[in-house]
């Protein structure tokens, strides 16, 4: 890697909510395993001292981090800096510049509202904190096509893209980039994942629990916004995708952008939208909100691969259960040679990218004894208990440092995605409603009535 380290990690948001459940817990690790040997600036607003802004990190990795090691965190805790003040003051900056001393290349982690990104911007470029300088900033990157290219303009106005860390952290889980590996690594998937062989493909992600004190969050965001456009879409472009050239991260993300360019925008009648009961009376929400916690969608591939086969995707909170699966369904034998009917699910492959990492071949064999009848089988070809071994952010911090861009979003995938779920978004329209524990609207069911239903995770 030509690409130098970053010598100073400045995060803005310090006394925030991300801080407290993602970043500290992320330092934190990387700190045991001896990775994080720099000086780390916490920028915020709230009158924090060094000593309060430590024991706020030590309670953050007590709840979050699976507990404090005393050594890592001593590390931590030495390299910790504050720097206090309102974005607006040109003076915060100034501090700013002071604390990072002499290191030259700083990555700076936006963990702030965007609202605040170009006042942020504005004052980093301003006092020089910008330059040879790589910024970090988390989804949701804009809130429609239109503000996130105002947000890219905003960013390159001062960095260039290859500065620019856009995180998507369902771009770093190992289930993922399993299924990218898989795909890719080997060869007897080419030849029938086409429209030739593919059916239909579905993508389920469901969450058990609800808007979980994220009541204003959520009313912002909404289920398209806050998984769809991002997470399921970063998804259906590795499923979709051809093969990159290399594993040089253009390379990869090249194929990733133009696979995403050839989805055409959605029409709301693909869309089903949902909310569960009860969610307007959580914290946060308004009473009469049409803001959707379940979302269903239908949508096609215009590409020479994929033409004509339908991608399902659908995401909900308060679900059934907490399961992100993916299945690629094949077509049915051209003929039916045995009398007793196989098993309706078929040939398919599953992807299971979380809690736990599933791949999996299904297909019919004969069961047992003096009929020809068939039961569905599965083949496991990969099965590993925890999705994630290491922390996506702890992970993704590192490769930002390294200036390593493989695993986050480039801005023309981005604005691609956006391009997609533009026509669903603040649709003024009464989402069904559904009982927290179901699969969501019954009405979301009609949209893969033609393939035999919705799978079902487990
Ligand atoms: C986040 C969303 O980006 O992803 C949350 O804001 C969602 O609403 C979460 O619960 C799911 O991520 P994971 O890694 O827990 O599956």
């Amino acid at each position: 890697m030509t690409e130098p380290r970053s010598d100073v990690l400045v995060f803005f948001g310090v006394t925030g909510d991300l801080a407290y459940k993602k970043i500290f817990p992320a330092l934190h690790a990387m700190s045991r395993r001896g990775v994080l040997d720099i000086p780390v600036v916490g920028v915020g607003m709230s009158d924090y001292s060094v000593p309060q802004l430590i024991e706020r990190a030590r309670a953050s990795i007590t709840e979050y981090g699976g507990g404090v090691d005393e050594a890592a965190f001593s590390s931590l805790a030495s390299r910790l800096q504050y720097v206090r003040g309102d974005y607006r003051d040109p003076a915060v900056f100034a501090r700013l510049k002071a604390a990072i001393g002499t290191s030259t290349n700083p990555l700076h982690y936006l963990a702030i509202p965007p609202s605040h990104f170009p006042l942020v911007v504005g004052g980093l470029d301003q006092s020089g904190c910008a330059t040879d300088a790589r910024v970090v900033l988390e989804k949701p990157f804009g809130r429609s096509l239109q503000s996130a290219r105002d947000l890219n303009k905003v960013l390159h106005a001062v960095f260039d893209e290859s500065e620019i860390f856009r995180i998507d952290h369902y771009l770093a889980k190992e289930a993922v980039q399993n299924l990218l590996y898989f795909r890719f690594a080997n060869a007897f998937l080419e030849p029938v994942w086409n429209r030739q062989y593919v059916e239909s493909v579905q993508i389920t992600m469901a969450e058990r629990f609800g808007v979980t004190g994220r009541g204003k969050f959520y009313e912002e965001t909404g289920v398209v916004r806050d998984v769809i456009q991002n997470h399921l879409v970063q998804v259906i472009g590795f499923l979709a995708m051809e093969a990159p050239t290399s594993a040089y991260p253009e390379a990869i993300r090249d194929e990733q952008a133009k696979i995403l360019k050839s989805i055409r925008p959605l029409d709301p009648v693909q869309f089903v939208a949902g909310q569960y009961d009860g969610y307007r009376q959580e914290e946060g929400v308004a009473p009469g909100s049409k803001v959707p916690t379940y979302g269903a969608i239908s949508l096609e591939v215009d590409s020479w691969r994929w033409s004509g086969v339908p991608f399902f995707v659908r995401a909900g909170k308060s679900l059934a259960t907490t399961a992100t699966e993916v299945i690629v369904k094949f077509k049915a034998p051209p003929r039916v040679v045995f009398k007793e009917a196989a098993p309706a699910m078929g040939n398919y492959v599953r992807f299971r990218l979380g809690p736990d990492v599933v791949i999996a071949l299904g297909a019919s064999a004969k069961k047992a004894g003096e009929a020809m009848a068939g039961q569905a089988t599965e083949l496991s070809l990969v099965r590993q208990k925890d999705a994630d071994e290491r922390d996506a952010y702890d992970r993704l911090l590192g490769d930002a440092m390294m200036g390593d861009a493989s695993l986050f979003a480039r801005q023309d995938a981005v604005e691609a995605a956006w391009a997609i779920v533009d026509p669903l978004l603040d649709l003024d329209r009464e989402p069904e409603p559904y009982r927290p524990g179901t699969w969501g609207p019954l009405a979301a069911d009609q949209l893969t009535d033609r393939v035999g239903g919705w799978n079902t995770p487990s």
